[in-house]
């Protein structure tokens, strides 16, 4: 029904809808953090999906664990980290919402938390400090990222994987050459989280021209680092216009939104409540498709033919058994046509260093 409608109308339907059907419904609705969030939120009453969270102690995993928490699509949530777990998972565990919190503490109990989940979003490892690269990263990362794919491809194979640990556009890769390791690969359900580039972008768009940034939509291709980050502000809806000077400076500030947010918490690490929420929207965007939802999209970084990179970040029509259909590019200006082309060497070195990490390393 709520696909159909307009927005706004859409929108109040189903906060009405959802006071009359339960407190915990109502609470949701009235706070969750955008209309389409709200929306799919409220829609979905019946659904039971089991969802991890791996990391779920850190900066990034606890808001999520909590936006996770607050949604009906989810009923049982494990949580998983090397620390803190017990008490993250006791406190989450007292709010009035249905889903079931459960804490699981280091790589003995990592196979019991990935048990039944349907989704497996990962959030663990470490954050930049000031002057860092997300490439920086890697070393420690690398490891991380594989250690728990591995789990997942032994304790639940068929999961969807969404990857927010950085370098994403190695991370990625790793995560695909682990699951190929084990024989239990599957392109269309594991997912680079690039979502908060697209917040942003919104965001930025948004308040250049006066809108109401829960209305902006940019699609954002590519990969999640630098330049590799490509906002398509010729494809935003509303259509929206910049002068050339206008257009290059948005682009440099969405690409390097990030490190705005690690320069400003100079040396506690970088964006997490932001990235929370972005996790949180890409999570109950795939939930929504997974249980029949019909014409919802997100860009993810991704295995695909779209370019000559075998990963790339494309608008997906996402479905019950994840990527349905590869949106593409679309029609790009000539300027964007210029940044995917110079975006291009450095993906690639980023894939296959990923690639190689898991080439090399004893599983
Ligand atoms: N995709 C994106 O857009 C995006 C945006 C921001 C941050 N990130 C990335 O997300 C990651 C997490 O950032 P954060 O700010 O939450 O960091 P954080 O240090 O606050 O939290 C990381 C958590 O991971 C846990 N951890 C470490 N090793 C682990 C292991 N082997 N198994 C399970 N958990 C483990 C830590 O105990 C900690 O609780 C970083 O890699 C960061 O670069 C990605």
């Amino acid at each position: 029904l709520s696909v159909s409608l307009p927005l706004s109308l859409s929108l109040s339907l189903s906060l009405s809808l959802s006071l009359c059907l339960s407190a915990s419904v109502s609470l949701s609705a009235s706070v969750s953090l955008s209309a389409s969030v709200s929306l799919s939120a409220s829609v979905s009453l019946s659904n039971n999906a089991k969802v991890a969270v791996l990391g779920a102690s850190g900066g990034i995993g606890q808001p999520l664990s909590l936006l996770l928490k607050n949604s009906p699509l989810v009923s049982e949530l494990s949580l998983y980290d090397i620390a803190h777990t017990p008490g993250v998972a006791a406190d989450l565990s007292h709010i009035e919402t249905r889903a079931k919190v459960t804490g699981f503490i280091g790589p003995d109990q990592l196979d019991a938390a990935l048990k039944g989940c349907e989704v497996v979003v990962i959030p663990a490892g470490v954050p930049r400090k000031p002057g860092m690269t997300r490439d920086d990263l890697f070393n420690t990362n690398a490891t991380i990222v594989a250690i728990l794919s591995d789990a997942c491809a032994r304790a639940c194979p068929e999961a969807m994987i969404c990857i927010i640990a950085n370098p994403v556009n190695s991370t990625v890769p790793i995560t695909s050459e682990v699951m190929k390791k084990r024989g239990v690969y599957n392109p269309n359900r594991v997912f680079g989280v690039t979502t908060l580039d697209i917040v942003r972008a919104n965001t930025f768009v948004a308040e250049l021209k006066g809108l109401d940034p829960a209305r902006v939509n940019v699609p954002v291709v590519g990969g999640h680092a630098g330049k590799t980050i490509i906002p398509l502000i010729s494809q935003c809806t509303p259509k929206v216009d910049f002068p050339a000077d206008q257009l290059s400076a948005l682009t440099g500030r969405i690409q390097e939104a990030g490190t705005e947010v690690v320069k400003a918490k100079a040396g506690a690490g970088s964006a997490t409540l932001s990235m929370a929420y972005a996790g949180a929207r890409f999570t109950f965007s795939l939930l929504d498709a997974m249980n029949g939802k019909e014409g919802v999209v997100e860009c993810a970084f991704v295995r695909s033919e779209e370019t000559e990179c075998k990963y790339f970040s494309t608008p997906l029509l996402l479905g019950k058994n994840g990527i349905e259909k590869n949106l593409g590019l679309g029609k790009l200006s000539a300027f964007e046509e210029k940044l995917v082309a110079d975006a291009m060497a450095e993906l690639k070195g980023s894939i296959k260093k990923g690639e190689d990490f898991v080439v090399n390393m004893k599983l």
